[in-house]
Parts: structure tokens; sequence; C-alpha cells
């Protein structure tokens, strides 16, 4: 892959905040489609670990973003990214991600800020009230720094990161207004399009898979541990007795269900049913256990998930060679941003010792 941006191709742009394993959550809502358009060689797709972003909640424990740069990493080549064909690199070390948001910063009003939701949310869980950090508070005009700095032009996400990319298209619409059009590319998010991947929910039927809500089902979970998530996991309250209709809506095991199953899943391992919609069918009429449902289950994710193991543990094998791959992303990673930083310091007029107009008045 050559050092600068590939402009034949589309550029992509998306990353991880390195405070954990990646879980199923990540795996649905943007990593999948990831390895999906990395395989159609039409992009030019960049990943990033976002350390930078993870410690603006995180300033306390560096350590804890330390230990997940290569887990994460290990995530990622598990799913099935390739780093021949993704450029997969650390965003503390790419100059230019911390420069941009400086003039990104006086483009955005506080309370602009303010009203993010998912920014909103997250303050909310954090308890942050006086304490909130500003850096955590501005990471939406980082995050627009991070997409704009390649100029990707999609942006794979779930659909919690939506206010972030608005974000960044307003930085780009008013940059364009103030300095000039043709340098930064207005972003468009990439959902899912299965509404249960959008938003996974947890395990335990909240809204949405959280490490800190503890109900997370993790991309490296050994074939026992990810059973007994399974056959733990909440269902319908009101569903009984085996012969008790019961709610397929706002049921964990079949939102899951949804989001991964196919129907050779059902000609395989539950053949008395052609597809979901029928098991659904007599879920909701009574008569079918969950005991059945969650075996299912159980099995269609283990298939997915053991190729996902296996590459892990192949690639676990040589960390040197995986910090070399982080290395090499990320050189490439400062080359491509570097030339867009110095596109964006001309057009706001503050390259003053290479500016021919500028010097001219003086020397
Ligand atoms: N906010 C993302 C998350 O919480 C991480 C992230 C940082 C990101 N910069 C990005 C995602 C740029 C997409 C594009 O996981």
């Amino acid at each position: 892959m050559s050092n600068s941006a590939n402009t034949e191709k589309k550029i992509i742009l998306t990353g991880d905040r390195p405070t954990g394993s990646l879980h199923l959550g990540h795996y649905v809502g943007s990593l999948r489609k990831r390895v999906e358009l990395q395989n159609t060689g039409e992009y030019d797709q960049f990943v990033m670990i976002a350390d930078l972003q993870a410690l603006t909640d995180n300033a306390d424990n560096p350590g804890k973003i330390r230990d997940n740069i290569l887990e994460v990493t290990l995530d990622y080549l598990a799913a099935g990214l390739e780093p021949d064909k993704t450029t997969i690199f650390v965003q503390s070390h790419v100059p230019a991600l911390t420069e941009l948001p400086m003039f990104y910063s006086n483009l955005v009003t506080v309370s602009r800020l303010e009203r993010n939701p998912t920014v909103k949310a997250e303050i909310k869980m954090r308890n942050f009230e006086r304490s909130l950090p500003v850096g955590f508070m501005t990471y939406p005009i980082s995050q627009a720094a991070d997409i704009t700095a390649f100029k990707a032009r999609y942006v794979p996400v779930g659909d919690d990161q939506l206010p972030m990319i608005e974000q960044t298209r307003e930085i780009v619409s008013n940059f364009n207004r103030i300095y000039g059009e043709g340098i930064l590319v207005e972003p468009e998010a990439i959902l899912s399009s299965n509404s249960a991947c959008k938003r996974l929910v947890g395990t335990d039927g909240n809204a949405k898979m959280s490490k800190s809500l503890g109900n997370c089902i993790y991309l490296k979970d050994d074939a026992k541990t990810l059973k007994q998530k399974i056959m733990s996991m909440y269902t319908d309250p009101l569903h009984i007795n085996v012969s008790d209709p019961g709610h397929t809506e706002n049921n964990p095991v079949f939102i899951y269900l949804e989001a991964f199953s196919t129907d050779d899943d059902f000609a395989n391992f539950m053949p008395d049913y052609k597809n979901l919609a029928e098991m659904k069918e007599h879920y909701e009429r009574g008569g079918l256990g969950d005991m059945k449902c969650k075996k299912f289950l159980n099995s269609v994710m283990q298939q997915m998930l053991e190729p996902i193991r296996q590459r892990r543990e192949e690639y676990a094998k040589d960390k040197g060679a995986l910090l070399e791959m982080l290395k090499k992303g990320t050189e490439r990673a400062v080359e491509v941003s570097n030339e867009t930083l110095a596109q964006v310091r001309n057009a706001i007029g503050i390259n003053y010792f290479d500016d021919k107009t500028f010097l001219d008045k003086y020397i």
C-alpha cells in the first residue's frame, strides 16, 4: 500500500476506544461491515485505535488503555481485517489529529456540544456533573479531526455515533464557508441495514451492550463462557411455562437471532422451522421453550465465533509482528493526514513562512 491516500478509491475511516476487548455490539455495529467493505477492494480503509479519545475519561488510568492497544488490534485481525488491505493505526501517534481540533474548536459553539445526545447520555452514565473533563466534552471535535484528516467519505459505525458524524458535517460546512471549499470532505455514516445490529442490546436486555453494564459477549470469549452467557440470558419474563404465549419483541434471545441467524442455520441446527419468522410465530403462540431457543442461538454463535477465535489465537503468537504492523500503519496515517493538515493551514492563512504573497510584503 502506498503511503499517500489512494485518491481513486473512496476513503473510509472508523475506530474504537481501546478501553477493553471488543464485543458483539462492536462486531455487528461496525466491525463486520468493515471486513465486508475491505473485501470489496473498492475502498481505501483506515481503522484507528482511538487511545486519545479513550483518555478523555480515563486520564487517571492510562494503564487500562496501554493494556488494550494490542487487545483491540487482535480483535480487529481476528474479525478479519487484514493489514495489507486496511490501514490500522494508533491515534495518539498521528500529530495532525491533535492539531486539527485546535482549529475546529473555533467553529463549534459550547451550546452545540451540550446538545450532543450521545455525549449527554455518556455524561449521565459516568455521573460527571461538575467534574466533567473539558476533553470529554469536546471529543466530538477531535472525532471530526479523525474523520476529516483522512478525507473520509464513509464512516461505518453503530447508530450511537450518528451525532458525531453530524457534528463533523457541520464543522466541514463551517470550514468551507469561511476558508474555502475543496479540502475537507463531508462524511456519511454507513449503518447496518439490520435494525437489531445498529445498537445491539445486552445479554440482560438493556438497550446497549456495554462493558460498564457487564452485559457483553466478547469476541474472544471461549466456547464455554459463550455458552454460559447465552444460557443465562434474559428472555420474556411473562413466558413462564413452555405452553405460555411468549413475546419476541424486547427479548434479547430473539434480537440476537435477528442479528446473527441465517436460513442455513435453521437447516443445520433447527430444521423444525424454515426461518426465524416461523420460529417466532411458534414462540408467540406458545409451546416453544426458552431452553430450546437458547440452545439454537448457542449453535449459531459458536459457529460464527469459532473462526474468529482461531484467527485470534494464531495472531496472538507473535506480538512483535503485531506491533510492527501497527507502527507501519501509523506511519502511513501520519503521511496522509499531514497532507490535509498542510492544506488546512494554508487555507486559514497561517502558513507565514512558506507563503510567497505573505513573504513578498515584507522582504
Ligand atoms: N467514538 C468512537 C467510539 O466510541 C471511537 C472513534 C473515535 C471513532 N474517532 C472515531 C469512530 C472516528 C468513528 C470515526 O467507539
